[in-house]
């Protein structure tokens, strides 16, 4: 299974702070907004992953996290040159992909819940065409938006409904099969003028082959498209950690846990952080891992 985080877009909804840099490094509290997205894609057992930007800020990127190594990944990068829509990140992803399947997220999506590896590994692994997520939110008319009938069956996708016709959101992750290029490669940009991603679902339901999986209470999804929500989010993060003394989003203690690294190599990453409490965090998790408090999960990769 390839991963793609789409990372591109002006993200025009928070300028001046997305003119001379990425939305999807804006810091939601103590790290690089991308860490969130990439580590799903980590626990969910995706390691070869590509990373979609704009021109101008892929050296940050490349910069941030080279070429995954570090963390037992391998990541590369494509740009986009104009903000063509979700559904362009499989054109410039054609080459990755290429003839498997592939788990896309958004870089601006913030998943938490301990049961969300394990929904998404099972969900990618009986895949038969594409697999999307619905949670209920109190706007659906800002996101994609499913329609379920009485039997739980998907009925309809729509993008950003004026009428939405039930509150089931579709979070910014997707599981697709190896056809998803050739679909986008099909699509007539919308009215707003991009390649929308609920029109490559409307193409997989029509199919028969879209499955809605519910993302239960458990998972909380946030999103940071508004100066508002990204405040939120940042807000989010603080109180968990500092209430459960934990880090969400922690991706070197997450390449640890699955296995992709050593403990070692966990504590020198951390070292090379200086003295920020992020960087003693992550040498103090190598350290119990090491002692065997924390033991590591099993990497079964997808
Ligand atoms: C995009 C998608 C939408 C999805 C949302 C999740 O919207 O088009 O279907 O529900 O991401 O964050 P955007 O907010 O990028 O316009």
């Amino acid at each position: 299974m390839k991963g793609i985080i789409l990372a591109g877009g002006n993200g025009t909804r928070l300028q001046p702070l997305t003119f001379a840099g990425s939305k999807q490094l804006a810091p939601v509290y103590d790290k690089p907004m991308i860490y969130y997205p990439l580590s799903v894609l980590m626990l969910a057992g995706v390691r070869d992953i590509l990373i979609v930007t704009r021109p101008n800020d892929l050296p940050a990127f490349q910069t941030l996290l080279s070429d995954g190594r570090q963390l037992g990944l391998n990541i590369d990068y494509a740009t986009q040159d104009e903000p063509r829509g979700i559904a362009d990140a499989f054109l410039v992803g054609a080459d990755h992909i290429r003839g498997e399947q592939c788990a896309l997220i958004l870089g601006d999506n913030l998943f938490h819940g301990a049961n969300l590896p394990t929904l998404l590994r099972r969900s990618a692994l009986k895949m038969g065409g594409c697999v999307l997520f619905g949670q209920e939110v109190a706007d659906p008319e800002r996101y994609g938006v499913a329609e379920i009938d009485p039997r739980g069956e998907l009925v309809s996708i729509e993008e950003k409904p004026r009428h939405p016709r039930s509150n089931l959101a579709i979070p910014g992750i997707y599981f697709f099969d190896a056809q998803v290029s050739d679909i986008a490669r099909d699509l007539e940009p919308s009215a707003r003028g991009e390649l929308e991603i609920t029109d490559v679902l409307r193409v997989y339901l029509k199919m028969g082959t879209a499955e809605l999986v519910w993302l239960g209470r458990g998972v909380t999804w946030l999103d940071t498209g508004t100066h508002e929500s990204l405040l939120e989010a940042g807000a989010f993060v603080r109180d968990t950690q500092r209430r459960q003394g934990i880090r969400l989003g922690c991706i070197e203690e997450i390449a640890m846990h699955m296995g992709y690294i050593e403990p070692d190599d966990c504590r020198a990453l951390g070292a090379g952080m200086g003295n920020s409490p992020y960087g003693e965090y992550v040498m103090e998790r190598a350290r119990l891992c090491s002692a065997g408090v924390l033991p590591p999960l099993p990497s079964e990769g997808l």
